[in-house]
């Protein structure tokens, strides 16, 4: 996939660092630390990942976002409301995990998404899929515990 990325950038004529590793260890392992970005994007990432990681990652992502500026942007599964729905995303949940897509199922991405401190100012996109709705957030870092987290910076 990095390689297909790596080409895709070479044609597109822009120069990007590309670094393979697990999200909720990309503050450990120093990938991002100390670095602040403009735009973090997502897409079908977070309903891999269990509860506490989905959180592990979200601080992360909030610590290195510019937050004057700066968005982040997801895309993944969204609620689920209703049996048919439900039933609908089980082989996601079958191949992909209860545990990793439940706060997905149950529409807490964008309560996980205030508690690490963005306020979400967009749910633009709304997919209809086979299996059920994909949604996206879009946030700034500007939410109620940003400002004491990053030193009133935001
Ligand atoms: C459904 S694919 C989405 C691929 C691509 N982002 C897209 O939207 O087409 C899920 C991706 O999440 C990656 N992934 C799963 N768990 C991860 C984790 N803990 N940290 C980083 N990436 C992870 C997998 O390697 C895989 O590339």
């Amino acid at each position: 996939m990095l390689e297909v990325a790596r080409q895709r950038a070479t044609a597109a004529g822009v120069t990007v660092e590309l670094v393979a590793g697990l999200a909720q260890e990309a503050a450990r392992t120093g990938a991002v630390a100390g670095r602040r970005f403009d735009k973090i994007v997502s897409s079908l990432v977070f309903h891999h990942l269990g509860e506490g990681s989905k959180r592990t990652v979200l601080r992360t992502m909030h610590g290195i976002l510019e937050c004057r500026n700066g968005r982040v942007i997801i895309l993944d599964w969204g609620a689920m409301p209703g049996i048919l729905t439900r039933l609908r995303f089980l082989p996601v949940q079958l191949i992909d995990g209860f545990d990793n897509t439940r706060a997905n199922v149950e529409g807490q991405m964008p309560e996980l998404l205030a508690e690490a401190g963005f306020r979400v100012i967009a749910t633009p996109w709304t997919f209809e899929t086979v299996f059920g709705p994909l949604a996206t957030w879009v946030a700034d870092g500007n939410g109620s515990v940003a400002s004491a987290d990053k030193g009133g910076e935001a």
